[in-house]
Formats: structure tokens, C-alpha cells, sequence
């Protein structure tokens, strides 16, 4: 059963019942009333009407007509486990976060999902993959929500909405469900070019994993860490996984999604249960917090650029194993809400703008999918760490707080002071801000957006390069609209001509002209083009 709701004071009140289900030997109404019979409906007479008065009838039937809830407007289909993670204590110089002080050992529950497939999906389509952890950490909650490739589609939240309305099925017909492979799809990334670098991974066998364990896992985003001297840094965090990183074969994942499209859920379950159980390593690449928020010209605040590791190795800082699987997909893996905003002291945000949009979205949308503002109380989110909080009632509210005087200062008692030791609390690190607020720029880092899809298109083997020409052949193949496909060859143009002219031969295309050097095309990291063809992300 669940625990306890916490009071006020974050104790468990012991007049309180924890909120069980399936207690005692006999069949009972919701409020415990002992049931006869649950198959025959009250009837007037054995033939005749049902009767309203069957108040089992009603109480039966109401509540599983109310049993489904709006699936996530993205992410909507996943599969989860419970597991440990435990520190190297190897954070000590760059963070004050206690998970990661040595010998700490933290509950997580870990979330996987396609992004763009409805709940009833498959698992084995093109897409990019998320991957959310809870780390229960004793200072509560700490959400890393990430994915499973390093970068995103976009650089600013306000776009999020337009770039998930484009690679949703179509208004119209409601089809296809796999990603990339319609129309809106390539008119958004074509039209939005800084979409381009994202697409050339998901192109390729990362958008075909084999296995959530042997998946990669980005924060993307850069966060700022803080240590016991004040002293702060600029940190990406990366999950290597302990099996590697492997994918399927278009073919393999082709053939899965029709014989098998629970492959994914049903692999990492079976894996768990057969002690076979998956591991990553999480770590940090770490750059100096200056002011310009930039290591070697890359914007470390551009989410569509990332840093390769040649330029900042990744630094180990613990292990996390998944050891559980969940018992009730509802409760447990519907019912998460993941907030990247969820951070401990000693890890914050930065202003990356699709970061920032983030913010506010994550809480905005659980409001509704989990009915109301008391979905922290629910079992699966509810932190292992004592609440002390002064937000009452609402929908579902599991707490019976104590005390009249639910604010701060108050002379009538109750509260309990705030912390004073600073490593304890959340910390405002001051950062500069802009001198003028009233601007919709673009900062100049920004508008390159072929640089690194073509940095990353030269790391690849022949054989992945293949891999990328028939995916994006086969991708574009299906969508109809020829203007849309001769936009994206001249995108493609811009990345590497090789690949352009195989892709155009495919669809039976010319090639575009040359295009002149487009102005978006800055490629403002001298480092990166050092690295040319070695340069393995
Ligand atoms: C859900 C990752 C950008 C809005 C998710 C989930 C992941 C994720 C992993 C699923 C969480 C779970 O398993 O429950 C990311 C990453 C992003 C990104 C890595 C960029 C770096 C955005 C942006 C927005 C957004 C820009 C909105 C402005 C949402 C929403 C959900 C979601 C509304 C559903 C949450 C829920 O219903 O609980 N995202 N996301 N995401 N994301 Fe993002």
C-alpha cells in the first residue's frame, strides 16, 4: 500500500489510515461496505428494470468509466523501473548536491519513452527516446529529464508547441504514427533549420536503439553547479550505459513493430526480472562558468549544439542500476511526473531559453493529466525527503495539515524556521543579466545550424553513413509534397553534398544547385573543424 501522507510538520499523522486498497478477505464497496454479489445488477423482480438504488451498480460503473487519464501530450508511451544509484564521491570540487557525496546510495525510478507515439504505439519506430530519472535524494527530488540524443530540435520553448505539431500524425487522418516519415515533419525542420543537427541523429541508427540498455541518456541543456566555496561551473550531464550504446538494423526494426511492438517495454522487463540488470554510469563534462557561456566558440547555452568529448571528457560521478520492475503500470509509470526544474542545492538552471520554457511547462501540463495541483502526493512522486510546505487543499489532497497559520512570519505558531546552514537550501547563485528586457533576438551563436550535422555526418563509419542515406531516402520517400522534399536536399546540400546527391538519386530528385554559403552556415568553433572525420560522439 502507499505510505503515509506527511503533515505539516512532515510527520505521518497516526490517526490517519494510509491509503489503502485490497485490505481485509472480502469483497467491499470503495467505502468498505461488504459486498454479496458483484455479477447481477438490482433488479425489479427477476425480469424486470435495473434499479438506480444499486448503489455498487453505480459506484462500479462510474468509476471505471473515469479510469483513463489524458495520456502526456508527448512522451505518452513508456516503460519504467526502480533502481539505485550510488556515488563515486568524485563531485566534491564542482557541488554541494549530497547524492553525490561519497558512499551515498539513492532510490531512483528511471522512465523511457518515444517521444512522439501515442500510448498504444510502437516501440522499435525512428524517433528520439527519452530518458527521465527520480532521484529520491534525502534533499528531495531530483529530475533529470533527458533523452538519448545530446542535442534538441530547437532553441527556444516557444516552438516546442509548433515542432510536436508537426511531427504528430496529421490533423486529418490521424496517421502515421512513427515519426519523420509525413510531410509537417519535414516542412518544420526544413522551414526551422536549426532542427537540422537533431535530425541527422535521429536519421541515424541512434533513432533505432536496440535496447533502452544500451541507450545513451543527455541532460542536453547546460546546468550550473555549485560547491561548498560558492565557486560554480557548466556542466552537461551524460548516462553511458554499462552493455554500450547499439541499435537494430531498419530492417530488424521494421519487422519488431509489426511481430513485437512492446520489444522495448518487454526487453528491459524481462532483463530486471532475469537479474540481468542494466547500469549506466552518470557523468559530467564540465566547462568554466565565464561570461560568455561559451567552451571552444560553442554557445554552451544553444540546446541544438553539443560538445564533443575530445574537447571536454566526461567525468564519472556514480553508477545507477535499475533492479525493480514496476508492479502497477498506472500507479507507477502513468502516474510520474518528471519536472526538470526539480533540482537539489548545488545543481540550477541556466538561461537557456529552451531550458527555461521547460520551467514552466512540465507543471503546467500534469495540472491537468493528473487532475489538480496534489499529484506530488501521490505515491510515485512523493519525495523521500521530510515536507514542510504551506501549500493547502486543492483536488486530492491527501495531508491533514495542522495549525491555523499556514504562512511566514506568523505570531500564532506553527512553522519551523528556514534553513540556515546555506549548503542545505537552494541556492541563488547571482548571475548578469541583460540590460534591456524587450527583445525577441536570436543571439548571432545561434544561426549556425550545419556546423555540427556535418561535423557529426564525418564521424560516421561508411556503414552508418549508408545507414543515414536510406533512412533519410526512405524517411522523405514517404513525404508528398515535392517542395518540401527539394527544401530539405538544399538542407542536406549544406551538411554534405555526397550525401545530398545520394538522397536525391533516391527520390528520383536533381541535386540543388550549389548553394552560395548560406548566412546561417557561421561554423564559429575553430576546435570542431580541427577534429574533422575523428570525431566520435
Ligand atoms: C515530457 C524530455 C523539451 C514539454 C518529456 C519527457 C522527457 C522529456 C524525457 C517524458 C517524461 C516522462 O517519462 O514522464 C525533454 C527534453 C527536452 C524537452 C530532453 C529538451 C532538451 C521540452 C520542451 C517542452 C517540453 C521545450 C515545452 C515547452 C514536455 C511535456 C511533457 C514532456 C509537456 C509531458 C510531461 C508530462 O505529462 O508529465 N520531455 N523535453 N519538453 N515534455 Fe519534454
Amino acid at each position: 500500500g502507499a505510505r503515509r501522507p506527511r503533515s505539516a510538520t512532515g510527520a505521518t499523522r497516526a490517526d490517519a489510515p494510509d491509503v489503502e486498497a485490497q485490505q481485509g478477505k472480502t469483497l467491499t464497496t470503495a467505502l468498505g461496505t461488504p459486498l454479496p454479489d458483484t455479477d447481477r445488477s438490482l433488479t425489479a423482480g427477476p425480469r424486470g428494470p435495473v434499479l438506480l438504488q444499486d448503489h455498487h451498480l453505480r459506484e462500479k460503473i462510474t468509476h471505471f468509466d473515469h479510469e483513463r487519464i489524458p495520456e502526456r501530450v508527448v512522451h505518452a508511451r513508456g516503460a519504467a523501473a526502480h533502481g539505485r544509484f550510488e556515488s563515486y564521491g568524485t563531485a566534491g570540487e564542482l557541488t554541494v548536491a549530497d547524492f553525490l557525496a561519497p558512499g551515498r546510495v539513492t532510490p531512483v525510478f528511471t522512465r523511457f519513452s518515444p517521444v512522439v507515439g501515442s500510448r498504444g504505439s510502437s516501440d522499435t519506430v525512428r524517433d528520439t527516446r527519452g530518458f527521465a530519472t527520480k532521484f529520491h535524494t534525502s534533499e528531495g527530488v531530483f529530475d533529470l529529464v533527458g533523452n538519448n540524443i545530446p542535442v534538441f530540435f530547437i532553441q527556444d520553448a516557444i516552438k516546442f508547441p509548433d515542432v510536436v505539431h508537426a511531427a504528430k500524425p496529421h490533423p486529418d487522418r490521424e496517421i502515421p504514427q512513427a515519426q519523420s516519415a509525413h510531410d509537417t515533419f519535414w516542412d518544420f525542420v526544413s522551414l526551422h533549420t536549426e532542427a537540422q543537427h537533431h535530425t541527422m541523429w535521429q536519421m541515424s541508427d541512434r533513432g533505432i536503439p536496440s535496447s533502452y540498455r544500451m541507450m545513451e541518456g543527455f541532460g542536453i541543456h547546460t546546468f550550473r553547479l555549485t560547491n561548498g566555496e560558492g565557486v560554480s561551473s557548466l556542466v552537461k550531464f551524460h548516462w553511458k550505459p554499462a552493455l554500450g550504446a547499439h541499435s537494430l538494423t531498419w530492417e530488424e526494426a521494421q519487422l519488431l513493430g509489426g511481430v513485437d511492438p512492446d520489444f522495448h517495454r518487454r526487453d528491459l522487463a524481462d532483463a530486471i526480472e532475469a537479474g540481468a540488470l542494466p547500469q549506466w554510469e552518470l557523468g559530467v563534462q564540465v566547462f568554466p562558468d565565464t561570461d560568455d557561456q561559451s567552451f571552444e566558440g560553442i554557445d554552451l547555452l544553444d540546446p541544438t549544439k553539443l560538445v564533443p568529448e575530445e574537447l571536454a571528457p566526461v567525468r564519472p560521478l556514480g553508477l545507477m542500476t535499475l533492479d525493480r520492475n514496476v508492479s502497477n503500470f498506472f500507479a507507477e509509470t502513468e502516474q510520474v511526473a518528471f519536472h526538470p526544474g526539480h533540482l537539489p542545492p548545488g545543481i540550477d538552471v541556466t538561461d537557456d531559453p529552451l531550458l527555461q520554457g521547460r520551467l514552466f511547462s512540465y507543471l503546467d501540463t500534469q495540472l491537468t493529466r493528473l487532475g489538480g495541483p496534489n499529484f506530488d502526493q501521490l505515491p510515485i512522486n512523493r519525495p523521500h525527503a521530510p515536507v514542510n510546505d504551506m501549500l493547502r487543499d486543492g483536488y486530492g489532497q491527501q495531508a491533514t495539515h495542522e495549525g491555523i497559520a499556514p504562512y511566514k512570519p506568523n505570531s500564532l505558531g506553527g512553522g519551523c524556521p528556514f534553513a540556515a546552514d546555506p549548503g542545505e537550501a537552494v541556492r541563488d547563485i547571482p548571475v548578469p543579466i541583460a540590460s534591456s528586457v524587450r527583445e525577441r533576438r536570436t543571439p548571432r551563436s545561434f544561426e549556425d545550424h550545419f556546423s555540427q550535422a556535418r561535423l557529426f555526418w564525418l564521424s560516421m563509419t561508411s556503414v552508418e553513413q549508408d545507414h543515414i542515406a536510406a533512412a533519410y531516402s526512405f524517411e522523405l520517400g514517404k513525404c508528398t509534397d515535392v517542395g518540401v522534399r527539394e527544401r530539405q536536399l538544399e538542407c542536406l546540400a549544406r551538411i554534405d553534398e555526397g550525401l545530398c546527391a545520394t538522397v536525391a538519386e533516391a527520390l528520383g530528385l536533381p541535386v540543388p544547385d550549389p548553394a552560395e554559403p548560406p548566412a546561417t552556415d557561421l561554423d564559429p568553433s575553430p576546435a570542431l573543424s580541427q577534429l574533422g572525420r575523428r570525431w566520435p560522439v
